[in-house]
């Protein structure tokens, strides 16, 4: 299968690409499905959050399969007191193309980005049940945390 690799630093790089061919709703409908593989509760992507996101510094990488985004991660900058870190986010590739390397490659693209950042570290977190997650930031070198997650939803 042929697949294009695209890493999107704002939205004129993410149309660019995504939207040469076809509606940008129908973009919508890729990365949003795409959501879905996470979570049924996952809020939604519209332009607005889309371009909020690039104005904080959030990267895309994604993957184009025959016009369809068919794979996406995320990598968000925070600024904290003592430096800027890093935060994968929304890893996840449609079901009919996994094991085809793509998350893998899309991980080393944003690596590289935020090394190039210099960004003192990246976090992010999974749930154990996700074992192909597990085993793909395992086998990148992230190194598994002793830290309770909280949230609070407001
Ligand atoms: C996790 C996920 C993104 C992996 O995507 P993928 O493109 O199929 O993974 P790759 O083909 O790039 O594989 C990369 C590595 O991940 C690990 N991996 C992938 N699938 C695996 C599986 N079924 N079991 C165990 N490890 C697996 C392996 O370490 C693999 O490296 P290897 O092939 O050299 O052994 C994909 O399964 C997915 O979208 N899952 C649902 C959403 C999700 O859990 N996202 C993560 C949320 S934090």
């Amino acid at each position: 299968m042929k697949y294009k690799i695209v890493t999107a630093e704002n939205t004129s790089d993410f149309y660019m690409e995504a939207l040469r061919e076809i509606a940008q709703t129908e973009h919508f409908k890729d990365t949003n499905a795409l959501l879905v593989e996470l979570s049924s509760k996952s809020s939604h992507i519209t332009l607005a959050s889309l371009e909020q996101f690039f104005r904080s510094g959030g990267i895309i990488a994604f993957v184009m399969h025959k016009h369809h985004i068919v794979a996406m991660a995320t990598l968000v900058t925070i600024t904290k007191i003592n430096g800027v870190t890093g935060r994968i986010e929304h890893v996840v590739v449609s079901p009919a193309h996994r094991k085809n390397n793509l998350s893998r490659q899309l991980m080393d693209q944003l690596i590289t980005v935020a090394k190039k950042k210099k960004l003192r570290y990246l976090d992010l977190t999974t749930e154990p049940k996700r074992v192909a997650a597990n085993g793909l930031y395992q086998s990148l070198g992230f190194k598994k945390r002793d830290t309770n997650p909280y949230r609070l939803t407001l």
